[in-house]
């Protein structure tokens, strides 16, 4: 039951009474601020008034008068300047609770209009060690597959994984230089990434050292400018004429000026510090000393498996089961799969096609030897064969469009991706016009950082990302500080066993990371901070999976009470309208919380954001919360007033079990 959608019908066709423009005021329909008023209220009145020349309050009186939704609300108020209050009939109430008990989607309707969606997301570059960064990808891109798939459309999951591209020059270089190949193959997963980490270093450091000089160009250029600047200042700050905002707008520019300054010396620190972590390191300042021009090296290796090198190639398809191997660790861990895993590599084939194609639709441009296409509204061509003959990104994504158009037949594509790539897809997006693909639907659905508690992109002391698996870890084992400390163990009957102990500190951990990821907008960036995270109170998955917990205790401490198996199945048999009567304020708002399930999952597909699924989440445990404290379960002995609240207890277990659900978030029985 989407509630918001039912009122909006209502006063679409009140409207049409009242203006040729009903759509634009049907929508103004929210969530009551403060329940004392309402449980909704429209506001479409002012602006509607103002449009046809009425007073507010006036419309409000029309619109109130042929509004037809009795049997959803009492009587609606009119307030204030012309806000109409909405307050939900008990009746509905009871009524729509006990359909949505009945029903094993909990109520929630399927769409009329299904499509065939696309999701690309995760799509790591393996052959290197997945970090944090990639975690968003594959955890939002879950949650939207698993909600777009629940309110029924086609979803077909692909991981355009990076098995092609340098990272594999990396390793290749990396074994035939500092390889032994009977390490790697008895333990080939530690030590690819070992020769992984050891030439990219050589290459950052390379390309450090190589890029000084333009640093301290960079450097006096800013240092001048900020001396001309200075003494333009002080020039102004001497003449009377000048007016004070002129001198102030000089002080601004002359302070920007040495903002630069700092700027660029900061570059040229933290450059000369990544030298030094090499220099210092008598190995590898060795290694570096005597391997000239790495980062070149690679490109040529990579060159060379995209040619088609025997050599290479068997590298490749020796190297790429075991970094396949790891990633699927990790996705085995966070409960992620995938309905294809079609490579980057997959489309090799298909890429001199694309240029051909795009030749014969006259789109390309030749520019100093490098194939281009120019597009309207951009300032800078997009690549899509260089010079050498190589392709690019953006070629393999031309192909993959292609493919996704004729073998998924999809209307819509979304591409979970970190929003510095932005660019790429605005452009790769306008192709799809040209290539005749004008009517699939392409989404980027961008992302920001992971920052570290500092406020800073994550690292480590030695300057590379936080290994994913390492900061998986390290949320389980918080989880299970909190959750299973002596004092909480000491509560729990039966006993907690290890085993349970550590089957619940992984579905918290999990739950925790993946929470603080989903329960942030996905636009901005946000602080990787595993306390907060596994928290028991405040906007966590473990504050969730603890209500969750409370509600089955409280089941299964009734169920002995009465003797009965299983509350939840008997309530689901037996309860009719007539028993749920909702007498307290606490009942009331818990019930009005569970069915707006429906609406916050319209809220994620719309804007592709499951913090609004997350953020419901959290209304919810905390109207259950409150019941929980005014409203007695245990020992009740009114016959209604039992049943009652059993059945809100039962609804808000299965809405908060398919809310985390939805979020790839389990939960646990006891906790
Ligand atoms: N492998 C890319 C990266 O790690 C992301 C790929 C996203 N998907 C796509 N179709 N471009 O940056």
């Amino acid at each position: 039951m989407n509630l918001s959608a039912l009122l909006r019908k209502r006063f679409h066709a009140a409207l049409t009474e009242l203006t040729d423009q009903p759509d634009e005021y049907a929508g103004m329909i929210r969530v009551a601020a403060d329940p004392k008023f309402g449980d909704y209220q429209s506001n479409a009145c002012m602006p509607l008034g103002k449009k046809v020349g009425q007073s507010p309050r006036d419309v409000a009186a029309k619109l109130v008068d042929t509004l037809q939704a009795d049997d959803i609300c009492e009587a609606p108020e009119i307030a204030g300047p012309g806000f109409i209050n909405l307050k939900l009939r008990d009746e509905f109430l009871s009524k729509t609770l006990a359909d949505m008990l009945s029903d094993d989607r909990v109520g929630v309707s399927v769409t009329s209009d299904p499509e065939t969606i696309v999701i690309d997301y995760s799509s790591p570059n393996v052959a290197k060690p997945m970090h944090v960064g990639h975690i968003r990808s594959t955890v939002i891109g879950n949650a939207l597959a698993e909600t777009l798939r629940f309110v029924g459309h086609n979803v077909i999951t692909d991981n355009h994984l990076g098995d092609w591209g340098t990272q594999f020059g990396i390793i290749i270089y990396g074994y035939k230089h500092f390889g032994d190949p009977d390490v790697v193959a008895a333990n080939p997963v530690p030590e690819l990434a070992s020769l992984y980490r050891l030439t990219n270093q050589l290459i950052e450091y390379q390309k450090a050292k190589a890029s000084l000089p333009k640093l301290s160009e960079k450097l006096a250029e800013a240092e001048s400018n900020a001396k001309t600047e200075a003494d333009a200042a002080a020039a102004i700050e001497s003449d009377e004429k000048a007016s004070p905002k002129d001198k102030k707008k000089a002080r601004k520019s002359a302070e920007a000026a040495l903002r630069r300054v700092e700027s660029a010396k900061a570059d040229i620190q933290s450059t000369q510090a990544k030298i030094a972590e090499v220099d210092n390191d008598s190995k590898l300042a060795a290694l570096a000393a005597e391997h000239q021009d790495v980062p070149a090296a690679v490109l040529r290796e990579t060159a060379k498996l995209h040619e088609g090198d025997a050599e290479n190639r068997e590298l490749w398809e020796k190297f790429l089961p075991h970094c396949k191997d790891e990633i699927n660790r990790i996705y085995d861990r966070l409960g992620v799969t995938f309905d294809h895993t079609l490579g980057e590599s997959f489309y090799h084939d298909r890429l001199p096609g694309v240029v051909e194609m795009l030749d014969r639709l006259g789109l390309t441009t030749k520019s100093d030897g490098a194939v281009c296409v120019f597009l309207d509204g951009f300032d800078s061509p997009m690549i899509i064969q260089k010079r050498d003959g190589a392709y690019l990104y953006a070629t393999t994504d031309l192909a993959t469009l292609q493919y996704r158009h004729e073998v998924f037949g999809c209307d819509r594509i979304l591409y979970v991706v970190d929003s510095r790539q932005s660019e790429h897809f605005d452009k790769f997006f306008a192709m799809a016009g040209p290539l005749g693909m004008e009517n699939i639907e392409l989404v980027h659905v961008s992302f920001g950082t992971v920052l570290g508690k500092d406020g800073r992109p994550m690292k480590t002391r030695s300057g590379s990302l936080i290994g994913l698996e390492s900061l998986l870890n390290d949320a389980v084992a918080r989880a299970k500080d909190v959750v299973c400390n002596p004092e909480r163990l000491a509560t729990m009957s039966p006993p907690m066993g290890e085993d349970e102990q550590n089957s619940i500190a992984e579905v918290v951990g999990m739950g925790a990371i993946k929470y603080a990821d989903l329960s942030h907008h996905r636009t901005s960036d946000y602080r990787f901070d595993v306390d907060k995270m596994v928290a028991l109170e405040g906007n966590t998955a473990t504050y969730m999976q603890y209500s969750y917990a409370r509600t089955q205790s409280i089941l299964r401490r009734v169920a002995e009470e009465q003797n009965i198996d299983s509350i939840e199945d008997w309530i689901t048999e037996n309860i009719t309208v007539d028993d749920l009567q909702l007498r307290e304020p606490a009942e009331r708002a818990l019930s009005i919380a569970l069915i707006r399930f429906e609406e916050a999952l319209e809220g994620v597909v719309a804007g592709y954001t499951p913090n609004q699924l997350c953020d419901y989440l959290f209304d919810t445990a905390k109207a259950y919360s409150t019941f929980n404290e005014a409203c007695r379960v245990l020992g009740n002995t009114d016959p209604v007033i039992l049943k009652t609240r059993l059945a809100l207890v039962v609804l808000t277990g299965r809405v908060i079990k398919q809310g985390l659900r939805l979020l790839g978030i389990g939960v646990c029985d006891r906790m």
